[in-house]
């Protein structure tokens, strides 16, 4: 392997993989070294531009803990991660981002629980049903869910609130009924004091974020689903700094008056509610 130019230099490093076992790894080697290539060409990459990406990684490294992830960071505001969701959605609700906030063990809430305990914030009512690709309930669903606080933090960037603040998870019933009371989460930046920050601030672009509730929701024989739940009102509903909005993923907010589901859940009348429908793809096709 000498004597390797610009143009062979690719074949090169493709081939160098041909022992590799698993053949899945020899396709995504073999086209991430072509597209990767093809980049450095035809931007010309410089040696002092390749030097700036990988001090970029050396930043990343630094600033990434347990708790904080600049890799998934990149990949976020990138759109990548938004476009792995979307090449794996298969029929069903659409998938969105998972976050770096997602903790497990959360605390069980029966449905209709009070999430909202005594969170700041304009308390509302969320329900809705998990259904199967034909529309039928899904019996005993999980739904993991978390959110952030009106200050837009999560529990683990803020000494203020607990660890189990704004998270549970439910079991459905039959009818595949879900609901509790919570608060309205605000929109909030990602982290922007690291070199994604410093991407962002070069590109012009800001690091907000549009209000959003997280949910995981899963049932045997269904594929689980990470997804998120946003308000058609929010100021930054079309301007995601991770792309993660879709239209199908969008909520109104009614203002409900039935009176006795407002003293069931401790509501004023009339009270903010919202309401949706998660539908969960078969783990197997249907046969026959
Ligand atoms: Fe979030």
């Amino acid at each position: 392997m000498r004597n390797v130019d610009a143009n062979t230099l690719t074949n090169a490093v493709i081939r160098s993989f041909d022992g590799a076992a698993d053949p899945r790894l020899r396709e995504i080697i073999a086209s991430l070294v072509s597209h990767l290539h093809d980049f450095a060409r035809e931007v010309k990459l410089t040696p002092e531009e390749w030097q700036a990406g990988i001090a970029f990684m050396h930043h990343a490294a630094k600033i990434t803990n347990e708790s904080r992830s600049e890799f998934v960071l990149t990949s976020d505001v990138l759109g990548l991660s938004s476009l792995v969701d979307l090449i794996a959605s298969s029929g069903g609700t659409e998938r969105s981002a998972l976050g770096p906030f997602h903790a497990e063990g959360s605390p069980l809430l029966a449905v209709g629980g009070d999430l909202k305990k005594d969170n700041d914030g304009e308390a509302m009512l969320v329900q809705g049903r998990v259904l199967d690709s034909a529309g039928r309930p899904v019996a005993r669903a999980q739904l993991d869910f978390w959110q952030a606080a009106i200050n837009g933090k999560y529990w683990q960037q803020d000494p203020e609130q607990s660890p189990d603040n704004l998270r549970f998870r439910m079991i459905t019933g039959d009818d595949g009924e879900y609901a509790f009371t919570t608060v309205r989460p605000a929109p909030y930046t990602v982290p922007y004091d690291g070199p994604v920050g410093d991407l962002l601030r070069a590109g012009g672009r800001h690091a907000w974020r549009p209000a959003h509730f997280h949910f995981i929701v899963s049932a045997p024989g269904h594929h689980a689903l990470t997804t998120e739940v946003f308000f058609a009102d929010d100021p930054y509903i079309d301007e995601d700094a991770v792309f993660g909005v879709r239209e199908s993923l969008l909520t109104q907010i009614t203002s409900d008056n039935d009176a006795s589901l407002a003293q069931k859940h401790g509501l004023n009348t009339p009270y903010p509610s919202v309401r949706f429908d998660f539908r969960l793809a078969a783990a197997t096709p249907a046969r026959g």
